[in-house]
């Protein structure tokens, strides 16, 4: 029988999975004011710690004053009809030149970008595999498809291959989707693996690197880039709301793919356009991404320590940005969580439906512009693994 909505809300509540909104106010140097204290700020996926840099806001402003065609503060209309402003134009330029790609796409958001691609490019005949991981955009983007859908166990090769062994020959077209740095456990997909499946199974592979771009790589592209395979994937996908401290998203791929998408993306023909002034931050951010490898460095001290100091508390976490301190129990995570907040840290209890059952965590998102004693600080407040 369907319960009415109060039954809903007791039923999550019950739960421990009862989720509120709650205003935070971002400071410098990583930190935050939270319910009225100030706190150190673990919940941002403000990678590069870009978001709240002074100087940086500061010297776009000054571009901004002398370049009158970023101030304008809504687009108006579609992409297709007249809201794709000549910045659209030149962030995707510049996505070319350093993806070294054919074509890139930008869409309003990563979600956006999720939803309209998989539906544009399969069809009935065509099978979608997915880890069984994969963000909530993903799995929304597939729910709207009409090409049938698989899943493998999370970063499961064998299984995989299995999988493509057993029904490659049934189908037209296969997408193996995945992401290269896991939104909620921060381990790291086997991209050599991915491509050399892909091409014994004839595949298309679609990586979405929205937590590794800006952070991985030389001059930030991500996964692809550390490990040297950009042009051995299909569609990669990037978010600018992370680690570029913006909001958008982009899709690199080659012409065709594009000239399809810009015909078929639901979610990029029926949406008002990106203003030009986000645009431009997006642009400016961009140009600056190669040089900030100083703010990576520092990303990459705080996750070594960190993992060093979680792996001798027995926790499983991976040299990475994101590190699940796993307790099980939701209502364990949600005490956890405020233990932490009366003790300066800004955390938030991960529970299901974004994590599987029996495995709410506090996901620490670790950010260029905290301190090494910060962390210090905080891993005296986190108990030993135990679930
Ligand atoms: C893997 C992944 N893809 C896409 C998104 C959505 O990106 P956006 O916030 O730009 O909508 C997220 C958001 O957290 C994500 O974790």
């Amino acid at each position: 029988m369907q319960m009415n909505y109060d039954e809903q809300l007791m039923k999550i509540d019950e739960a421990g999975l009862m989720r509120t909104l709650r205003a935070v106010e971002p400071q410098e140097s990583g930190s935050c004011y939270f319910q009225g204290q100030k706190m150190l700020n673990l919940a941002s996926n403000d990678y590069l710690g870009l978001a709240n840099d002074k100087a940086l806001k500061q010297a776009f402003i000054q571009q901004f004053e002398t370049n009158e065609d970023w101030c304008n503060f809504g687009a108006s209309s579609s992409r297709l009809l007249t809201g794709n402003n000549k910045l659209y134009d030149e962030v995707e330029q510049l996505l070319c030149i350093n993806y070294k790609a054919e074509a890139a796409l930008f869409f309003n958001s990563g979600y956006h970008a999720n939803m309209g691609i998989l539906p544009a490019l399969t069809d009935k005949g065509d099978l979608i595999v997915s880890d069984k991981l994969c963000h909530a955009s993903i799995i929304d983007g597939i729910r709207l498809s009409n090409a049938e859908h698989v899943r493998f166990r999370h970063l499961d090769y064998d299984q995989l291959s299995s999988l493509l062994e057993k029904k490659r020959s049934k189908y037209k077209r296969v997408f193996i989707v995945v992401e290269s740095v896991y939104s909620m456990d921060g381990d790291l997909v086997d991209l050599q693996k991915l491509i050399d499946l892909k091409e014994q199974y004839d595949c298309l592979l679609y990586v979405d690197e929205a937590h590794a771009v800006g952070v991985l790589g030389e001059t930030g592209l991500g996964l692809c880039e550390q490990e040297n395979v950009t042009e051995q994937i299909d569609l990669l996908i990037g978010t600018l709301g992370k680690a570029y401290a913006s909001v958008g998203a982009f899709a690199i791929m080659n012409h065709t793919l594009k000239k399809l998408l810009v015909n078929k993306a639901r979610t990029l023909i029926y949406t008002t356009a990106l203003p030009p002034v986000n645009m431009a931050w997006t642009k400016f951010i961009l140009e600056r991404m190669p040089d900030l490898k100083s703010n990576r460095d520092q990303l990459q001290k705080l996750s070594a320590y960190m993992q060093t100091a979680l792996l001798s508390k027995g926790y499983d976490v991976h040299n990475s940005h994101i590190m699940p301190v796993m307790t099980g129990s939701n209502k364990v995570a949600v005490q956890l969580s405020e233990h932490l907040h009366k003790e300066g840290f800004l955390v938030f209890p991960i529970r299901p439906p974004t994590v599987p059952v029996n495995t709410a965590r506090i996901r620490l998102s670790l950010t260029a512009d905290l301190q090494l004693s910060d962390l210090e600080r905080l891993i005296q407040f986190i108990p030993d693994f135990k679930i």
